[in-house]
């Protein structure tokens, strides 16, 4: 190595140590905090809220010691739940407040099922939170349900695991999942891609994607089925699945399948409820623990 480049790297260490040891020794400051924000699109149904709370339970279990605080992305649901006195905080708000209350190192982790819009902007929201001044040290994000193409292969397992048990042959179990005009939607088909080679009777629709309730009556009717479940896909059996699945209205899944002449059982369950979707989001959550430095 040449004298020249010897003294250029003595520069450099001085250079390191004049102007970055106050910022590294401000870091030191703040004693190590690890939080975990779990962060759902939220519901304003109280009944379905007991499934939020059912990953919370779990997340204490499999992560303890470490302090759980809750985020709902959706603007609409905390307007709505403000409007009946409960105060529900977004992402922005819960990590400003942890930021302010001491957490040094945080994982954020989507309770979405897609990599939609909802986690979409979520990542917007944790990259500006990284590397703030006097802010946390480290924020990190955990993937919604579907992300990894083994994350698709576990759901369709733990959808199979979990049909309902009194379903005989030639019934259909219809999964009713939220879509999106997001690219993430693809998740849907591809989920169905897996499914069908399981069970050729178990199909999933979307509310505003694709595979739409249309795609599903096409294969309903050409397979002859008679009779068939309706599950929410969603994280929580909120309000598309009381409404728009199984509600009264003349457009709900259960009214527009039973005016084909079907026979609709509704099950009134969100995927939160069920230990195998559940590991598969708080898996996603211990891999990004793991990257938290
Ligand atoms: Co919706």
């Amino acid at each position: 190595m040449s004298k020249a480049l010897h003294i250029c790297g003595l520069f450099l260490v001085i250079f390191l140590l004049a102007f970055c040891a106050p910022v590294l020794a401000g870091h030191k400051d703040r004693p190590f905090k690890k939080g975990i924000l779990l962060t759902a699109f939220g519901t304003t149904v109280p009944e379905a809220r007991s499934a939020l709370d059912n990953i919370s339970d779990k997340a204490k279990q499999r992560f303890p010691g470490v302090e759980i605080r809750w985020a709902y992305s959706s603007r609409i649901v905390r307007e709505k739940l403000a409007a009946q006195g409960q105060s529900f905080d977004s992402p922005a708000m819960a990590l400003a407040r942890m930021m302010d209350d001491g957490f040094t190192h945080v994982a954020v982790q989507s309770l979405h099922t897609i990599p939609g819009e909802e986690f979409h902007a979520l990542t917007q929201t944790v990259k500006a939170f990284s590397g703030l001044p006097k802010g946390m040290q480290s924020v990190v994000l955990g993937l919604p349900l579907l992300a990894e193409p083994t994350d698709v292969e576990a759901c369709a397992a733990a959808i199979m695991a979990n049909l309902p048990a009194e379903r005989k042959t030639g019934e259909a179990v219809i999964l009713m999942g939220h879509g999106t005009h997001h690219p993430g939607n693809i998740y849907y088909p591809g989920l169905q891609y897996s499914l069908s080679r399981l069970d050729q009777l178990v199909l999933i629709g979307t509310v505003e994607g694709t595979p739409s309730l249309d795609d599903v009556r096409r294969v309903l009717k050409e397979r002859k089925v008679s009779k068939v479940y309706l599950l929410p896909f969603m994280a929580v059996a909120g309000d598309h699945a009381v409404n728009d699945m199984a509600g009264g209205e003349e457009d709900s899944w259960q009214s527009v399948l039973a005016a084909d002449g079907l026979t609709c059982v509704p099950v009134l369950r969100g995927t939160a409820e069920i230990a195998a979707f559940v590991d598969i989001w708080l898996d996603h959550l211990q891999a990004a623990l793991e990257r938290l430095p």
